[in-house]
């Protein structure tokens, strides 16, 4: 069919006829809201690094997932900064840890939100790396039970979701078998599966202290280079028992998000991180841009490319956006 019998603006002419042929519309139910808690300082600080992100309080972490849930947030994730951090990341996996009690104050709320906990050794070890360490390495089998220990406290503390983002070969079978043992086999398993190492996390270790100390994480997260390697990654963790996977970043691994939703129909999230918020943060705050069209259009084009579930530092603004009425 060629022109001029086919003419594609004929259904971009108005408004109405664009929303009826709209292929892709986000909707609160798609976010994921990640959310900092520390125990360093009794108030609020603010990241610099991500304008508008804070280091929380747990006062203040009740309040800002009580706004999101107000907005129609429907989902936060959590992660921790501990006051003391040591060889083997203790305050991880401590049932008074940050992120532990963090979780039993907003259970305690009863808010109609699921709480997700990141699972990673690498804001709690001295040296930043994301478990035990041998001879300048991250030692992956002994690094397992800390990041099973870990998910087992975030359940007892009532996590809905555990998230594992270390990249250690095998966390997924370590930790459901742990979870299922200690009697939490209704806690799910979100797995970073596809977890590249990547430039763009440089905002969240500023905000979470957990640049690594020596080395770097090329080790155990994924080359930039690799795709097929990440769907390698994807069936290895569904294998061992993940509900949902996810891919990380998301925008310049669109390719990767659409090449896993084609080899599976488990739920897949996708991670709009911190570098990437940061992005569009400094590029509007230098009138670079239209933040808010750069939001939609940075969204839109994750869930386009296939994702289910987007991890993202603007859902409270995305949920307000995207309800309906
Ligand atoms: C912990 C972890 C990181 C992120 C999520 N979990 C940092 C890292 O791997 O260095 C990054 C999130 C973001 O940049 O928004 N391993």
């Amino acid at each position: 069919m060629v022109f001029p019998t086919h003419r594609p603006r004929r259904l971009r002419r108005s408004a109405l006829m664009r929303d009826l042929v709209r292929e892709t519309v986000l909707t609160p139910d798609d976010f994921i809201y990640p959310l900092f808690v520390q125990e360093v300082s009794d108030r609020p600080e603010p990241i610099e690094s991500m304008p508008g992100q804070m280091r929380h309080t747990i006062d203040s972490l009740k309040a800002e997932a009580e706004a999101a849930a107000e907005d129609g947030v429907k989902a936060v994730l959590l992660f921790g900064i501990p006051e003391v951090k040591d060889e083997d990341g203790s305050q991880a996996y401590a049932d008074d840890g940050i992120v532990q009690r963090a979780v039993r104050a907003l259970k305690h709320e009863k808010l109609p939100q699921v709480v997700f906990c990141d699972v990673c050794m690498c804001e709690y070890t001295s040296h930043g790396h994301c478990g035990r360490i041998r001879d300048g390495d991250v030692d992956n089998d002994p690094s397992l039970e800390l990041l099973a220990r870990t998910a087992v406290s975030q359940a007892r503390a009532g996590a809905d979701v555990v998230a594992p983002s270390d990249m250690m070969d095998g966390r997924v079978d370590a930790i459901r078998q742990a979870l299922d043992e200690k009697g939490f086999e209704q806690v799910a398993i979100l797995s970073y599966a596809a977890k590249y190492a990547s430039a763009f996390y440089g905002p969240f270790r500023e905000a979470a202290g957990s640049a690594p100390q020596f080395g770097d994480r090329l080790s155990y997260q994924m080359d930039p280079a690799n795709v097929r390697e990440a769907l390698k990654e994807v069936e290895a963790d569904i294998d061992e028992g993940a509900d949902m996977v996810m891919v990380k970043p998301a925008l310049s691994y669109l390719d990767v998000i659409s090449q896993v939703r084609d080899m599976t129909d488990l739920p897949l999230a996708a991670y709009n991180v911190s570098g990437e918020y940061a992005m569009v943060e400094f590029a509007a705050k230098a009138g670079a841009l239209d933040r808010e069209r750069i939001i939609r259009e940075v969204l839109l084009s994750i869930k386009r490319a296939g994702a289910d579930l987007i991890l993202t530092y603007h859902a409270r603004e995305a949920a307000r956006w995207s309800r309906i009425g």
